[in-house]
Protein backbone atom coordinates (compact mmCIF):
# COMPACT_ATOMS: atom_id res chain seq x y z
CA UNK A 1 0.00 0.00 0.00
CA UNK A 2 1.34 3.33 -0.62
CA UNK A 3 1.17 5.54 2.46
CA UNK A 4 -1.54 7.64 3.38
CA UNK A 5 -0.16 11.04 2.39
CA UNK A 6 -3.20 12.40 -0.15
CA UNK A 7 -2.47 13.37 -3.86
CA UNK A 8 -0.69 16.80 -2.41
CA UNK A 9 2.39 15.38 -4.24
CA UNK A 10 1.00 16.34 -7.16
CA UNK A 11 1.55 20.24 -6.51
CA UNK A 12 5.52 19.67 -7.40
CA UNK A 13 5.50 16.97 -9.50
CA UNK A 14 7.56 16.69 -12.56
CA UNK A 15 6.48 13.35 -14.72
CA UNK A 16 8.79 11.25 -17.04
CA UNK A 17 6.66 8.79 -19.19
CA UNK A 18 8.37 5.63 -19.98
CA UNK A 19 7.18 3.41 -22.89
CA UNK A 20 8.33 0.15 -21.34
CA UNK A 21 9.52 -1.39 -24.61
CA UNK A 22 12.33 1.25 -25.84
CA UNK A 23 13.46 2.14 -22.16
CA UNK A 24 16.18 -0.20 -21.11
CA UNK A 25 16.65 -3.75 -22.31
CA UNK A 26 18.37 -5.82 -19.32
CA UNK A 27 18.44 -9.35 -20.69
CA UNK A 28 19.52 -8.96 -23.80
CA UNK A 29 16.21 -10.25 -25.85
CA UNK A 30 15.88 -6.28 -27.38
CA UNK A 31 13.14 -5.66 -25.93
CA UNK A 32 12.97 -2.97 -22.50
CA UNK A 33 11.45 -4.39 -19.73
CA UNK A 34 10.77 -3.65 -15.70
CA UNK A 35 14.05 -4.92 -14.52
CA UNK A 36 15.30 -1.87 -17.11
CA UNK A 37 13.08 0.49 -15.47
CA UNK A 38 14.80 0.05 -12.08
CA UNK A 39 18.26 0.31 -13.57
CA UNK A 40 17.26 3.75 -15.04
CA UNK A 41 15.36 5.20 -12.05
CA UNK A 42 18.44 7.24 -10.70
CA UNK A 43 18.62 8.53 -13.63
CA UNK A 44 15.19 10.04 -13.58
CA UNK A 45 15.68 11.75 -10.36
CA UNK A 46 18.90 12.97 -11.38
CA UNK A 47 17.06 14.67 -14.06
CA UNK A 48 14.77 16.38 -11.23
CA UNK A 49 11.47 13.85 -12.26
CA UNK A 50 9.11 13.31 -9.27
CA UNK A 51 7.09 11.05 -11.06
CA UNK A 52 6.15 8.18 -13.67
CA UNK A 53 3.97 7.64 -16.23
CA UNK A 54 4.28 4.03 -17.27
CA UNK A 55 2.54 2.99 -20.93
CA UNK A 56 0.83 -0.47 -20.64
CA UNK A 57 2.92 -3.23 -19.42
CA UNK A 58 0.20 -5.92 -19.45
CA UNK A 59 -0.35 -9.05 -20.96
CA UNK A 60 -1.36 -8.26 -25.01
CA UNK A 61 -0.70 -9.83 -28.30
CA UNK A 62 0.61 -6.63 -28.93
CA UNK A 63 -1.25 -5.47 -31.73
CA UNK A 64 -1.22 -1.72 -30.65
CA UNK A 65 1.73 -2.04 -28.41
CA UNK A 66 -0.18 -3.08 -24.97
CA UNK A 67 -2.89 -0.85 -25.66
CA UNK A 68 -4.78 -4.29 -26.45
CA UNK A 69 -5.08 -6.17 -23.17
CA UNK A 70 -5.12 -9.80 -22.86
CA UNK A 71 -4.56 -9.95 -18.97
CA UNK A 72 -5.34 -7.17 -16.93
CA UNK A 73 -4.18 -8.83 -14.07
CA UNK A 74 -0.69 -9.99 -15.28
CA UNK A 75 2.26 -8.17 -16.30
CA UNK A 76 3.40 -9.21 -19.98
CA UNK A 77 5.93 -11.85 -19.75
CA UNK A 78 8.39 -10.07 -21.84
CA UNK A 79 8.43 -6.92 -19.43
CA UNK A 80 9.13 -9.34 -16.47
CA UNK A 81 6.28 -10.43 -13.14
CA UNK A 82 4.00 -9.15 -11.30
CA UNK A 83 6.84 -9.28 -8.66
CA UNK A 84 9.11 -7.48 -11.02
CA UNK A 85 6.24 -4.60 -10.87
CA UNK A 86 5.76 -4.64 -7.13
CA UNK A 87 9.42 -4.27 -6.82
CA UNK A 88 9.52 -1.45 -9.64
CA UNK A 89 6.94 0.35 -6.90
CA UNK A 90 8.86 0.38 -3.59
CA UNK A 91 12.06 1.36 -5.62
CA UNK A 92 10.18 4.20 -6.82
CA UNK A 93 8.74 5.30 -3.55
CA UNK A 94 12.13 4.24 -2.08
CA UNK A 95 13.82 7.53 -3.87
CA UNK A 96 10.74 9.11 -2.82
CA UNK A 97 8.96 9.24 -6.19
CA UNK A 98 5.53 7.72 -7.66
CA UNK A 99 4.56 5.75 -10.17
CA UNK A 100 1.17 6.07 -12.45
CA UNK A 101 -0.07 2.79 -14.61
CA UNK A 102 -1.38 3.00 -17.66
CA UNK A 103 -5.52 2.28 -17.30
CA UNK A 104 -7.28 1.13 -20.95
CA UNK A 105 -10.38 0.70 -20.03
CA UNK A 106 -12.49 1.05 -23.06
CA UNK A 107 -11.36 -1.98 -24.93
CA UNK A 108 -9.90 -4.90 -24.53
CA UNK A 109 -7.76 -6.99 -27.15
CA UNK A 110 -9.74 -9.52 -28.78
CA UNK A 111 -7.82 -12.10 -27.07
CA UNK A 112 -9.33 -11.24 -23.74
CA UNK A 113 -11.49 -14.42 -22.17
CA UNK A 114 -14.11 -11.62 -21.52
CA UNK A 115 -14.32 -11.29 -25.25
CA UNK A 116 -14.18 -14.99 -25.87
CA UNK A 117 -16.60 -15.57 -23.71
CA UNK A 118 -18.96 -12.67 -25.15
CA UNK A 119 -18.49 -14.03 -28.76
CA UNK A 120 -20.37 -17.45 -27.59
CA UNK A 121 -23.97 -17.49 -29.68
CA UNK A 122 -25.42 -18.71 -25.86
CA UNK A 123 -25.62 -16.27 -23.13
CA UNK A 124 -23.72 -16.08 -20.12
CA UNK A 125 -21.90 -14.12 -17.61
CA UNK A 126 -19.97 -11.55 -20.59
CA UNK A 127 -22.31 -11.00 -23.01
CA UNK A 128 -23.09 -7.65 -22.20
CA UNK A 129 -19.13 -7.08 -21.41
CA UNK A 130 -19.69 -5.12 -25.16
CA UNK A 131 -21.65 -3.84 -26.57
CA UNK A 132 -23.06 -5.87 -29.58
CA UNK A 133 -25.99 -4.75 -32.01
CA UNK A 134 -28.62 -8.17 -32.29
CA UNK A 135 -28.17 -8.77 -35.87
CA UNK A 136 -24.85 -8.86 -37.81
CA UNK A 137 -26.62 -7.26 -40.20
CA UNK A 138 -26.98 -4.01 -37.82
CA UNK A 139 -23.65 -1.75 -36.92
CA UNK A 140 -23.45 -0.32 -33.66
CA UNK A 141 -24.81 4.02 -33.89
CA UNK A 142 -21.87 6.12 -33.34
CA UNK A 143 -19.03 3.68 -33.39
CA UNK A 144 -16.88 1.17 -36.00
CA UNK A 145 -17.51 -2.45 -35.74
CA UNK A 146 -16.31 -5.82 -35.65
CA UNK A 147 -18.13 -8.11 -37.47
CA UNK A 148 -18.48 -11.83 -38.98
CA UNK A 149 -15.69 -13.91 -36.51
CA UNK A 150 -18.16 -14.38 -33.68
CA UNK A 151 -20.90 -17.10 -33.77
CA UNK A 152 -22.92 -15.03 -31.95
CA UNK A 153 -25.04 -13.04 -34.25
CA UNK A 154 -24.14 -9.33 -33.84
CA UNK A 155 -21.49 -6.79 -34.99
CA UNK A 156 -19.71 -5.63 -32.04
CA UNK A 157 -18.51 -1.89 -31.71
CA UNK A 158 -14.88 -1.01 -31.47
CA UNK A 159 -13.09 2.01 -29.96
CA UNK A 160 -9.90 2.48 -31.85
CA UNK A 161 -8.60 -0.32 -34.41
CA UNK A 162 -10.53 -3.02 -35.33
CA UNK A 163 -8.90 -5.81 -33.29
CA UNK A 164 -10.20 -3.12 -30.06
CA UNK A 165 -13.82 -4.47 -29.25
CA UNK A 166 -15.34 -1.91 -26.89
CA UNK A 167 -16.45 -2.64 -23.07
CA UNK A 168 -19.82 -1.63 -22.65
CA UNK A 169 -20.51 1.52 -20.83
CA UNK A 170 -23.81 2.46 -22.17
CA UNK A 171 -25.28 4.46 -24.37
CA UNK A 172 -26.50 8.40 -22.71
CA UNK A 173 -29.68 7.86 -24.25
CA UNK A 174 -30.43 4.50 -25.19
CA UNK A 175 -32.66 4.25 -28.43
CA UNK A 176 -35.85 2.79 -27.66
CA UNK A 177 -36.38 1.00 -31.12
CA UNK A 178 -32.56 -0.36 -30.54
CA UNK A 179 -33.23 -2.84 -27.62
CA UNK A 180 -29.64 -3.54 -27.86
CA UNK A 181 -28.91 -0.23 -26.69
CA UNK A 182 -28.24 -0.32 -23.14
CA UNK A 183 -28.08 2.19 -20.66
CA UNK A 184 -25.46 2.90 -18.31
CA UNK A 185 -27.02 1.62 -14.95
CA UNK A 186 -28.02 -1.87 -16.74
CA UNK A 187 -26.83 -4.49 -15.86
CA UNK A 188 -24.03 -5.17 -18.07
CA UNK A 189 -22.84 -1.52 -18.23
CA UNK A 190 -22.84 -1.58 -13.92
CA UNK A 191 -20.81 -4.90 -14.86
CA UNK A 192 -18.12 -3.61 -16.72
CA UNK A 193 -17.23 -0.92 -14.20
CA UNK A 194 -17.13 -2.86 -11.05
CA UNK A 195 -15.03 -5.50 -13.55
CA UNK A 196 -12.92 -2.22 -13.87
CA UNK A 197 -12.97 -1.15 -10.24
CA UNK A 198 -11.32 -5.09 -9.56
CA UNK A 199 -8.56 -4.16 -11.60
CA UNK A 200 -7.70 -0.53 -10.33
CA UNK A 201 -8.23 -2.09 -6.69
CA UNK A 202 -5.57 -4.88 -7.53
CA UNK A 203 -2.80 -2.54 -8.98
CA UNK A 204 -3.48 -0.24 -5.92
CA UNK A 205 -3.10 -2.67 -3.03
CA UNK A 206 0.38 -3.71 -4.70
CA UNK A 207 1.67 0.07 -4.63
CA UNK A 208 0.96 2.04 -7.47
CA UNK A 209 -0.16 5.23 -6.84
CA UNK A 210 -2.65 5.92 -9.50
CA UNK A 211 -3.50 5.97 -13.56
CA UNK A 212 -3.36 7.23 -16.57
CA UNK A 213 -6.24 6.32 -17.91
CA UNK A 214 -6.28 6.05 -22.04
CA UNK A 215 -9.29 7.11 -23.82
CA UNK A 216 -11.02 8.44 -20.70
CA UNK A 217 -13.26 10.77 -22.38
CA UNK A 218 -15.09 7.98 -25.10
CA UNK A 219 -16.25 5.70 -22.50
CA UNK A 220 -20.09 6.19 -22.58
CA UNK A 221 -21.32 6.04 -26.25
CA UNK A 222 -23.36 9.18 -28.35
CA UNK A 223 -22.45 11.31 -25.44
CA UNK A 224 -21.85 14.23 -27.39
CA UNK A 225 -21.20 16.51 -24.24
CA UNK A 226 -19.35 14.13 -22.10
CA UNK A 227 -22.22 14.12 -19.36
CA UNK A 228 -22.89 10.15 -19.71
CA UNK A 229 -19.02 9.97 -19.31
CA UNK A 230 -18.26 12.35 -16.73
CA UNK A 231 -21.34 10.68 -14.38
CA UNK A 232 -19.26 7.39 -15.21
CA UNK A 233 -16.16 8.90 -13.83
CA UNK A 234 -17.75 10.58 -10.95
CA UNK A 235 -18.64 7.16 -9.69
CA UNK A 236 -15.38 5.64 -10.39
CA UNK A 237 -13.94 8.92 -8.51
CA UNK A 238 -16.70 7.51 -5.03
CA UNK A 239 -14.99 4.21 -5.38
CA UNK A 240 -11.32 6.10 -5.12
CA UNK A 241 -12.62 8.22 -2.23
CA UNK A 242 -14.39 5.26 -0.30
CA UNK A 243 -11.28 2.97 -1.14
CA UNK A 244 -7.91 4.25 -2.18
CA UNK A 245 -8.38 8.32 -1.51
CA UNK A 246 -4.59 8.74 -2.31
CA UNK A 247 -5.16 7.67 -6.16
CA UNK A 248 -4.31 9.96 -8.25
CA UNK A 249 -6.13 10.28 -11.75
CA UNK A 250 -5.08 11.71 -14.96
CA UNK A 251 -6.45 11.43 -18.16
CA UNK A 252 -6.30 11.19 -21.56
CA UNK A 253 -9.21 13.53 -22.53
CA UNK A 254 -8.13 16.67 -24.29
CA UNK A 255 -10.85 18.66 -22.43
CA UNK A 256 -10.14 19.69 -18.28
CA UNK A 257 -13.58 20.98 -17.85
CA UNK A 258 -15.33 17.91 -18.10
CA UNK A 259 -12.56 15.69 -17.69
CA UNK A 260 -11.85 17.52 -14.34
CA UNK A 261 -15.48 17.33 -13.68
CA UNK A 262 -16.03 13.70 -13.70
CA UNK A 263 -13.15 13.73 -10.90
CA UNK A 264 -10.03 13.27 -12.15
CA UNK A 265 -6.79 15.23 -10.63
CA UNK A 266 -5.51 16.08 -13.96
CA UNK A 267 -6.02 16.00 -17.68
CA UNK A 268 -3.75 16.67 -20.65
CA UNK A 269 -3.68 18.95 -23.88
CA UNK A 270 -2.91 17.06 -26.79
CA UNK A 271 -2.91 16.53 -30.31
CA UNK A 272 -6.32 15.82 -31.05
CA UNK A 273 -9.14 18.31 -29.37
CA UNK A 274 -10.01 22.19 -29.24
CA UNK A 275 -7.17 22.54 -26.89
CA UNK A 276 -4.43 24.54 -29.99
CA UNK A 277 -1.67 22.48 -28.22
CA UNK A 278 -0.46 21.55 -32.24
CA UNK A 279 -0.23 25.44 -32.54
CA UNK A 280 3.05 25.30 -30.30
CA UNK A 281 5.07 22.51 -31.20
CA UNK A 282 3.47 20.51 -34.15
CA UNK A 283 1.80 22.03 -37.60
CA UNK A 284 3.40 24.06 -40.39
CA UNK A 285 4.28 26.76 -38.56
CA UNK A 286 4.52 25.78 -34.72
CA UNK A 287 4.87 29.02 -32.71
CA UNK A 288 8.17 27.42 -30.55
CA UNK A 289 9.77 27.14 -34.12
CA UNK A 290 9.91 31.20 -34.27
CA UNK A 291 7.25 31.90 -36.90
CA UNK A 292 3.78 31.03 -35.30
CA UNK A 293 0.97 32.27 -33.41
CA UNK A 294 0.14 31.14 -29.79
CA UNK A 295 -2.87 33.28 -29.22
CA UNK A 296 -5.52 30.65 -29.84
CA UNK A 297 -3.88 27.91 -27.61
CA UNK A 298 -3.24 31.34 -25.02
CA UNK A 299 -7.12 31.76 -25.33
CA UNK A 300 -8.30 28.17 -25.19
CA UNK A 301 -6.24 27.52 -22.32
CA UNK A 302 -7.42 30.50 -20.44
CA UNK A 303 -11.19 29.45 -20.79
CA UNK A 304 -10.00 25.94 -20.07
CA UNK A 305 -8.13 27.40 -16.95
CA UNK A 306 -11.28 29.35 -15.78
CA UNK A 307 -13.67 26.82 -16.07
CA UNK A 308 -11.03 24.16 -14.20
CA UNK A 309 -9.66 26.61 -11.39
CA UNK A 310 -8.88 25.17 -8.62
CA UNK A 311 -10.58 21.67 -9.45
CA UNK A 312 -7.58 20.40 -10.87
CA UNK A 313 -4.37 20.18 -12.92
CA UNK A 314 -4.13 20.92 -16.46
CA UNK A 315 -0.57 19.12 -17.73
CA UNK A 316 1.04 20.02 -21.34
CA UNK A 317 3.57 17.27 -21.94
CA UNK A 318 6.95 17.63 -24.51
CA UNK A 319 5.23 14.75 -26.45
CA UNK A 320 3.75 11.00 -26.09
CA UNK A 321 4.08 7.81 -27.63
CA UNK A 322 1.06 9.04 -29.89
CA UNK A 323 3.08 11.91 -31.54
CA UNK A 324 5.64 13.40 -33.50
CA UNK A 325 9.26 13.93 -31.40
CA UNK A 326 8.87 17.42 -30.33
CA UNK A 327 13.05 17.12 -31.75
CA UNK A 328 11.19 16.82 -35.24
CA UNK A 329 10.05 20.15 -35.66
CA UNK A 330 11.84 22.26 -32.67
CA UNK A 331 15.77 22.46 -32.45
CA UNK A 332 18.46 23.78 -30.83
CA UNK A 333 18.27 26.66 -28.63
CA UNK A 334 14.72 27.03 -29.38
CA UNK A 335 13.91 23.38 -28.01
CA UNK A 336 15.29 24.85 -24.37
CA UNK A 337 13.22 27.39 -24.91
CA UNK A 338 10.22 25.40 -25.26
CA UNK A 339 11.37 23.38 -22.36
CA UNK A 340 11.93 26.71 -20.11
CA UNK A 341 7.72 26.97 -21.22
CA UNK A 342 6.42 24.22 -20.01
CA UNK A 343 8.65 23.77 -17.03
CA UNK A 344 6.90 27.28 -15.95
CA UNK A 345 3.52 26.42 -16.94
CA UNK A 346 0.72 25.41 -14.56
CA UNK A 347 -0.57 22.30 -13.90
CA UNK A 348 2.40 19.20 -13.73
CA UNK A 349 4.47 18.84 -16.72
CA UNK A 350 5.07 15.13 -18.55
CA UNK A 351 8.62 14.79 -20.19
CA UNK A 352 8.33 11.96 -22.97
CA UNK A 353 11.47 9.35 -22.15
CA UNK A 354 13.92 10.99 -24.39
CA UNK A 355 12.68 14.27 -25.26
CA UNK A 356 15.02 15.70 -22.16
CA UNK A 357 18.07 14.69 -24.90
CA UNK A 358 16.27 15.91 -27.70
CA UNK A 359 15.60 12.59 -29.57
CA UNK A 360 14.67 12.52 -33.21
CA UNK A 361 11.73 10.81 -34.79
CA UNK A 362 13.40 7.87 -36.77
CA UNK A 363 11.96 8.23 -40.32
CA UNK A 364 11.11 5.92 -42.71
CA UNK A 365 10.64 2.65 -40.71
CA UNK A 366 8.08 -0.27 -40.92
CA UNK A 367 5.04 0.13 -38.35
CA UNK A 368 6.21 -2.17 -34.98
CA UNK A 369 3.01 -3.25 -33.21
CA UNK A 370 0.59 -0.84 -34.57
CA UNK A 371 2.57 2.12 -34.39
CA UNK A 372 2.18 3.22 -37.99
CA UNK A 373 3.41 6.70 -38.17
CA UNK A 374 3.82 6.77 -34.36
CA UNK A 375 6.83 4.18 -34.31
CA UNK A 376 9.67 6.83 -35.21
CA UNK A 377 8.82 8.57 -32.23
CA UNK A 378 9.04 4.87 -30.17
CA UNK A 379 12.52 4.24 -30.71
CA UNK A 380 14.80 2.60 -28.26
CA UNK A 381 16.61 5.51 -25.72
CA UNK A 382 19.79 6.51 -26.82
CA UNK A 383 21.94 5.96 -23.41
CA UNK A 384 25.62 6.65 -24.62
CA UNK A 385 28.21 5.28 -26.93
CA UNK A 386 28.07 1.54 -26.38
CA UNK A 387 26.19 -1.46 -28.01
CA UNK A 388 23.10 0.20 -28.99
CA UNK A 389 23.39 3.08 -27.39
CA UNK A 390 23.40 1.23 -24.43
CA UNK A 391 20.06 0.37 -24.86
CA UNK A 392 20.36 -3.28 -25.17
CA UNK A 393 23.01 -5.87 -25.43
CA UNK A 394 21.30 -8.05 -28.39
CA UNK A 395 21.93 -8.46 -31.69
CA UNK A 396 20.56 -5.02 -33.48
CA UNK A 397 18.06 -6.91 -35.63
CA UNK A 398 16.54 -8.13 -32.66
CA UNK A 399 15.72 -4.61 -31.04
CA UNK A 400 12.12 -3.71 -30.61
CA UNK A 401 12.32 -0.94 -33.03
CA UNK A 402 15.42 0.71 -35.30
CA UNK A 403 17.52 2.72 -33.87
CA UNK A 404 18.52 6.70 -34.70
CA UNK A 405 21.48 5.58 -36.82
CA UNK A 406 22.84 8.74 -37.53
CA UNK A 407 26.25 9.44 -36.30
CA UNK A 408 25.30 12.62 -34.04
CA UNK A 409 22.66 11.01 -32.40
CA UNK A 410 22.35 12.58 -28.73
CA UNK A 411 23.28 10.56 -25.65
CA UNK A 412 21.92 10.60 -22.42
CA UNK A 413 25.90 10.00 -21.40
CA UNK A 414 26.93 13.06 -23.46
CA UNK A 415 24.10 15.86 -22.35
CA UNK A 416 24.70 14.69 -18.67
CA UNK A 417 28.57 15.90 -19.23
CA UNK A 418 28.08 18.52 -20.99
CA UNK A 419 26.63 21.82 -19.10
CA UNK A 420 25.18 23.49 -21.64
CA UNK A 421 23.57 20.40 -23.10
CA UNK A 422 19.21 20.29 -23.24
CA UNK A 423 19.15 18.15 -20.54
CA UNK A 424 21.52 20.00 -18.09
CA UNK A 425 19.31 23.17 -19.30
CA UNK A 426 16.16 21.09 -18.23
CA UNK A 427 17.56 19.86 -15.09
CA UNK A 428 18.21 23.57 -14.16
CA UNK A 429 14.74 24.55 -15.04
CA UNK A 430 13.73 21.69 -13.06
CA UNK A 431 15.34 23.04 -10.10
CA UNK A 432 14.24 26.39 -10.56
CA UNK A 433 10.33 25.22 -10.56
CA UNK A 434 10.69 23.44 -7.64
CA UNK A 435 12.57 26.47 -5.93
CA UNK A 436 9.88 28.32 -6.39
CA UNK A 437 5.72 27.61 -5.60
CA UNK A 438 4.86 30.39 -8.29
CA UNK A 439 6.56 28.10 -11.03
CA UNK A 440 4.64 24.63 -9.64
CA UNK A 441 1.35 22.76 -10.52
CA UNK A 442 -1.18 25.34 -9.02
CA UNK A 443 0.62 28.88 -9.12
CA UNK A 444 -1.56 31.15 -10.44
CA UNK A 445 -1.30 32.16 -14.04
CA UNK A 446 -1.99 35.58 -16.26
CA UNK A 447 -0.97 36.09 -19.68
CA UNK A 448 0.43 39.61 -20.28
CA UNK A 449 1.29 39.26 -23.99
CA UNK A 450 0.21 36.76 -25.94
CA UNK A 451 -0.87 38.42 -28.92
CA UNK A 452 -2.09 36.85 -32.93
CA UNK A 453 1.11 36.32 -34.72
CA UNK A 454 3.39 37.83 -32.07
CA UNK A 455 6.02 37.55 -29.79
CA UNK A 456 6.87 37.11 -27.01
CA UNK A 457 4.77 35.28 -25.32
CA UNK A 458 5.12 37.07 -21.50
CA UNK A 459 3.16 35.63 -17.93
CA UNK A 460 3.43 35.57 -14.37
CA UNK A 461 3.13 32.84 -12.00
CA UNK A 462 2.09 33.60 -8.38
CA UNK A 463 1.87 32.16 -5.13
CA UNK A 464 1.03 34.15 -1.67
CA UNK A 465 4.68 34.99 -1.09
CA UNK A 466 5.87 35.92 -4.69
CA UNK A 467 5.13 36.40 -8.52
CA UNK A 468 7.31 35.54 -11.33
CA UNK A 469 7.60 36.90 -14.99
CA UNK A 470 8.25 34.32 -17.77
CA UNK A 471 8.85 36.15 -21.11
CA UNK A 472 9.76 33.72 -23.89
CA UNK A 473 10.86 34.26 -27.30
CA UNK A 474 11.48 31.45 -29.61
CA UNK A 475 12.06 33.97 -32.85
CA UNK A 476 14.62 35.47 -34.11
CA UNK A 477 13.70 38.79 -33.72
CA UNK A 478 14.53 41.05 -30.59
CA UNK A 479 10.84 42.05 -30.05
CA UNK A 480 9.70 44.69 -27.63
CA UNK A 481 5.98 44.57 -25.24
CA UNK A 482 4.75 46.64 -23.35
CA UNK A 483 4.95 46.03 -19.81
CA UNK A 484 5.88 48.74 -16.74
CA UNK A 485 6.84 46.05 -14.26
CA UNK A 486 10.16 46.90 -12.68
CA UNK A 487 12.56 44.32 -12.94
CA UNK A 488 14.89 42.36 -10.38
CA UNK A 489 17.78 40.13 -11.74
CA UNK A 490 16.61 37.09 -13.21
CA UNK A 491 15.60 33.37 -11.24
CA UNK A 492 16.74 32.03 -14.96
CA UNK A 493 17.88 33.89 -18.46
CA UNK A 494 18.55 31.57 -21.32
CA UNK A 495 19.79 33.66 -24.28
CA UNK A 496 20.52 37.17 -23.08
CA UNK A 497 18.18 39.11 -20.37
CA UNK A 498 15.68 41.68 -20.77
CA UNK A 499 16.08 45.69 -21.71
CA UNK A 500 13.89 48.16 -20.41
CA UNK A 501 13.41 50.74 -23.99
CA UNK A 502 10.94 53.72 -24.17
CA UNK A 503 7.72 51.47 -25.26
CA UNK A 504 8.04 48.83 -22.97
CA UNK A 505 10.66 45.75 -22.50
CA UNK A 506 12.86 44.13 -25.08
CA UNK A 507 13.08 40.39 -24.70
CA UNK A 508 16.53 39.39 -27.23
CA UNK A 509 16.07 36.69 -29.92
CA UNK A 510 15.79 33.34 -29.10
CA UNK A 511 15.65 33.83 -25.40
CA UNK A 512 13.75 32.82 -22.01
CA UNK A 513 13.63 33.90 -18.51
CA UNK A 514 12.24 34.13 -15.70
CA UNK A 515 12.11 37.76 -13.02
CA UNK A 516 10.86 38.07 -9.66
CA UNK A 517 8.71 40.84 -9.86
C1 LIG B 1 -4.57 6.12 -26.74
C2 LIG B 1 -3.14 5.66 -26.68
C3 LIG B 1 -2.75 5.12 -28.01
C4 LIG B 1 -3.62 3.94 -28.35
C5 LIG B 1 -5.10 4.34 -28.28
C6 LIG B 1 -6.00 3.14 -28.25
O1 LIG B 1 -4.74 7.23 -27.56
O2 LIG B 1 -2.31 6.69 -26.22
O3 LIG B 1 -1.40 4.77 -28.08
O4 LIG B 1 -3.33 3.45 -29.62
O5 LIG B 1 -5.39 5.08 -27.12
O6 LIG B 1 -5.94 2.49 -27.02
CA1 LIG C 1 14.20 -7.43 -22.16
Amino acid sequence: MSSKEGTGWLDSAVFYEIYPQSFKDSNADGIGDINGIIEKLDYIRELGCTAIWLNPCFESPFGDAGYDVSDYYKVASRYGTNEDLRRLFDEVHARDMHILLDLVPGHTSVEHPWFQQSMKAEKNEFTDRYIWTDSIWEEPTGCASLRGISQRDGSCAVNFFSHQPALNYGYYKPDPEKKWQQSFDDEGPQQTIEAMKDVMRFWLSMGCDGFRVDMAGSLVKCDEDGKGTIRLWQNIRAFLDAEFPDAAMVSEWGEPDKSLQGGFHMDFLLHFGPSHYNDLFRCEKPFFAGEGDVSEFVNKYIESYEKSERKGLICIPSGNHDMDRLAKTIQGDRLKIAFAFLLSMPGAPFIYYGDEIGMRKVEGLASVEGGYDRTGSRSPMQWDHSTNAGFSTAPKSDLYISQDESVDRPTASDQMADEHSLRSEIKRLIEIRQSHEALQSRGEIIFIYAEKNAYPLAYIRSCETEQILVVINPSDHDVVFPCEYVLKEPLYSFGGKLRVTGEGLCAPARSAGFYKL
